[in-house]
């Protein structure tokens, strides 16, 4: 699918206008231009928030009814965590909630991003809903309200109902989300106007199925993890059906997806190219099949005999139109351009190359801009949201008890200046939700690595706001970069 982007149309105008072929450069870019004016102040309107999920800080996991997960099961197999640590208690956030949003308000943050624990609506994972369970998740949206802050709920953060047959294997999975996602959606859409139907698609899929590493932990051939990935896809589509015809009009629906973001190794022309075709290609299984409603033929090629089964109705339906699309922006991905089939090559990265707290997470603040290009300039959405962003420290309290978090806040103003950019050249870029509001379960490193923008003393659940708190304040004060 090629449409001509915005980009394009101004490059081509500029070339017709030169009577020659102009590279594509953007205003910003363009030799002579001022630069951009201090403060890097961001559109009237933007929206900020912050991001939790349910297993990372309700804790109460078994508390009003509310079923096992298949992490409640995989935490408590012994040595799969950090130290073995589980989110039975996590931030106790289920009974702390109205705390949590007085953090939110101290902020000035005008949207809060949480997910609804699946096993806590249908502890069977389909069958008879718990009243209890609904009730939390409406008192958390009311708490919100009254303090003025927008939520936004992910109905899917990884916490699959144990007592579903065969999990993500099974074709039904996908049907029996769709009908938890339309209840939600129907009792909760009076007072939530945005729903993502599911958080990171890999890290339900290939992480847990085919590399191990997260719950249920197996390692299945590559002909069921592909149906894995179909049925996960399958499942955010026909979600986005039921939402549509169950919710209050009007309602928003979008995901949160963690998207591969290829960087050009030279901001020209060709290499920029390079890895829109990178991001479009390296994404095939998830956002590119939501995003076009079909596998790119590069990916049917490449998983040949062990292609996903389709049914007929499938690709429609994974392909139902957004209303937004929601990013979760980490760790770059850098491309050039090759003379391969693809016409990219990806980057290897050096050893050398620096990261934070986390191994993963490496640095690359420029890949926030991308992220936001790319999907822009190939689909054209009506709304982008960064759905997550952040950072995990080695915090520690000094004498004064304070956290001095100057890592966090030297990560997070860099991906703002970047973030800038993107709104700055009129991308349609509408919000961002920093990950994340508090210390959490962070799955497998337990509560090793703190991402919050306040401390969380696990052994008394005292919040303690960091110096990232202050500076997130003073971002949203100013709707600038600070
Ligand atoms: C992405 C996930 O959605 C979230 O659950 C996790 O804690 C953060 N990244 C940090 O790893």
């Amino acid at each position: 699918m090629k449409h001509l982007t915005r980009r394009q149309f101004a490059a081509a105008a500029a070339a017709a206008v030169a009577g020659a072929s102009a590279p594509k450069i953007s205003p910003a870019q363009a030799p002579g231009a001022p630069p951009a004016p201090l403060p890097l102040k961001f559109p009237a309107g933007f929206l900020w928030g912050c991001a939790t999920s349910a297993y990372q800080i309700e804790g109460a996991a078994t508390e009003d009814g509310r079923g096992a997960s298949i992490w409640d099961t995989y935490t408590h197999l012994p040595g799969k965590t950090f130290k073995g640590e589980t989110g039975d208690v996590a931030d106790d956030s289920y009974h702390r909630y109205k705390e949590d949003v007085q953090l939110l308000k101290d902020l000035g943050a005008a949207a809060y991003r949480f997910s609804v624990s699946w096993p806590r609506i249908f502890p069977e994972g389909t069958g008879k809903a718990n009243s209890q369970g609904l009730a939390y998740y409406e008192r958390v949206v009311d708490e919100l309200l009254e303090n003025g802050i927008a939520p936004y709920v992910t109905l899917f953060h990884w916490d699959l109902p144990e007592a579903l047959p065969g999990g993500w294997r099974s074709r039904g999975t996908a049907q029996a989300f769709a009908d938890y996602a339309a209840f939600v959606a129907k009792r909760l859409s009076d007072r939530v106007q945005h729903f993502m139907t599911i958080n990171e698609f890999v890290c339900f899929t290939d992480l847990s199925y085919k590399i191990g590493l997260f719950a249920p932990g197996l390692k299945l051939p590559a002909a069921e993890v592909n149906q894995i990935r179909h049925h996960a896809i399958l499942a955010h589509g026909l979600a986005v059906q039921a939402i549509r015809a169950s919710a209050k009009g009007g309602t928003q629906v979008g995901l949160a997806e963690n998207a591969k973001i290829y960087v050009p190794v030279i901001e020209t022309a060709e290499h920029v190219e390079a890895a829109q075709r990178a991001f479009r290609e390296e994404n095939a299984a998830f956002l590119t099949a939501v995003m076009e409603g079909k596998y790119t033929d590069a990916y049917l090629a490449h998983t040949g005999a062990d292609a996903p089964k389709v049914h007929a109705g499938d690709m429609a339906a994974i392909g139902s139109p957004l209303d937004f699309v929601g990013l979760n922006v980490y760790q770059p991905e850098y491309a050039r351009a090759a003379a391969s089939p693809g016409g990219y090559r990806v980057e290897r990265r050096p050893a050398s190359f620096p990261h934070m707290a986390s191994p993963w997470l490496f640095i690359g603040p420029e890949v926030i801009y991308w992220a936001v290009r790319h999907v822009a300039d190939l689909w054209n959405p009506a709304a982008i949201y960064i759905t997550e962003n952040g950072c995990p420290g080695e915090d520690r309290r000094d004498a004064a008890g304070d956290i001095e978090d100057t890592d966090r806040v030297m990560f997070l103003r860099n991906y703002l200046t970047h973030l800038h950019r993107a709104a700055a050249e009129n991308y349609p870029v509408r919000g961002y939700f920093l990950w994340s509001l508090l210390d959490n379960f962070e799955w497998l490193d337990g509560f090793g690595k703190r991402f919050g923008l306040h401390y969380v003393d696990f052994k008394t659940l005292q919040r303690i706001p960091k110096l990232s708190a202050s500076w997130y304040r003073a971002v949203i004060a100013g709707n600038a970069v600070a």
